[in-house]
């Protein structure tokens, strides 16, 4: 193809996308952190295609995706300077900003009876053309079937979803793998909700002041999402704390087939027997292992394997929101490596 006619391709299927979306059709789309679900956030027909399609309870908030921060004007209230500052920072990119919800132009169905609103500006490229082009909000929740590892690639989606949607984007990979960081801005200090590639660090560097963490544990968590279990494959996930070493004893029974998700560094200390997925380089490639975690998860979820072991990552900060999706992927099962 001609640089000119592959521009034309692209934006005949900007157009296709655009029209699906005014006929409240749902279509996976690539974002940096997992592919969405997407759907326009104004009509609630189309979100509730979302909810059944992913067998997702309804009590649980979608985050609306925009391209432009203009758009906020519709459906929420004035912002407050701080979360500007943050948005200047870090949008388009991996962060959500839970604010207050004002008005009915969003579904009442998308954003889950509440009186916020959770919104992202996606920095993909294919992903954030779709949101120009189609110039409407689009609420999108990661595009698994509810409970299951989200979807880092095109073939997650389908695999998952297939045929309740109207298509899937083909694009590359998710480049971070993990969901991105929810920060609820409706209280200060702001607290994060969900950790992901943007660290608590990093936004107190430029809010100057304390961000505080939920703690997901509590009866009512406030972000509703994290009160169920999340991420899993089917068979039981335990997790290795401090890793794998010679010391390390696992509790299997001699007939169950083991599979252990670690750094390519623990290979040596894993029998042939076993089916061993290598994550990352080394114990503190976390960006990596993000990256791989759930494609992990599902290759180990369609294998044979009868119960799967994953390494325990060091707690730093840069570490947290992949710790996280381990710990609620596990349901916090833990050994300790010895
Ligand atoms: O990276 C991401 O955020 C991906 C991509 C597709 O953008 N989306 C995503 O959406 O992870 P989802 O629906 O799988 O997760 C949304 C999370 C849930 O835990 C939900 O409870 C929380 O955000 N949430 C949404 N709106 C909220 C609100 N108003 N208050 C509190 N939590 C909210
Ligand atoms: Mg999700």
């Amino acid at each position: 193809l001609t640089d000119k006619s592959k521009q034309t391709k692209l934006e005949k299927q900007l157009e296709e996308i655009k029209i699906a979306f005014t006929y409240g059709e749902i279509i996976g789309i690539p974002t940096e952190t997992v592919y969405g679900l997407a759907a326009d956030a104004r009509n609630s027909e189309a979100i509730n295609k979302i909810f059944s399609a992913k067998g997702r309870p309804g009590d649980n908030p979608l985050i609306i995706h925009i391209h432009d921060i203009s758009q906020l004007e519709d459906f929420t209230a004035a912002l407050d300077e701080r979360v500007i500052k943050l948005m200047e920072v870090f949008w388009p990119g991996p962060i959500s900003f839970i604010l207050p919800l004002t008005g009915d132009y969003l579904s009442s169905n998308a954003v889950a009876e509440l009186d916020s609103v959770a919104v992202r500006m996606p920095s993909h490229p294919v992903g954030r053309k779709i949101l120009q082009y189609a110039d409407i909000p689009l609420a999108a929740p990661s595009a698994n079937i509810s409970g299951k590892p989200s979807p880092t690639n095109a073939q997650h989606v389908i695999d998952d979803l297939e045929d309740r949607l109207y298509g899937v984007v083909d694009s590359e990979s998710a480049i971070y793998g993990i969901e991105s960081t929810v920060l609820d801005c409706t209280q200060f200090p702001y607290r994060i909700a969900r950790p992901g590639a943007v660290t608590k660090e990093q936004l107190e560097e430029v809010l100057e002041s304390v961000v505080d963490t939920v703690n997901d544990q509590m009866d009512k968590p406030i972000s509703p999402g994290m009160k169920y279990k999340h991420y899993a494959p089917s068979q039981p996930l335990i997790v290795i704390e401090g890793g794998i070493n010679n010391n390390t004893k696992l509790p299997v029974e001699r007939t169950q087939k083991v599979g252990i998700i670690a750094p390519e560094t623990s290979r040596e200390f894993i029998g042939e027997d076993i089916q061993f997925i290598s994550l990352c380089r080394d114990r503190d490639s976390y960006k990596e292992a993000a990256r791989n975690l759930y494609s992990a998860l599902r290759v180990m979820d369609t294998s044979d394997v009868d119960i799967i072991f994953i390494h325990g990552f060091d707690k730093v900060p840069e570490s947290a929101g992949l710790m996280n999706r381990i710990y609620k992927a596990t349901g916090n099962e833990v050994i300790q490596g010895g």
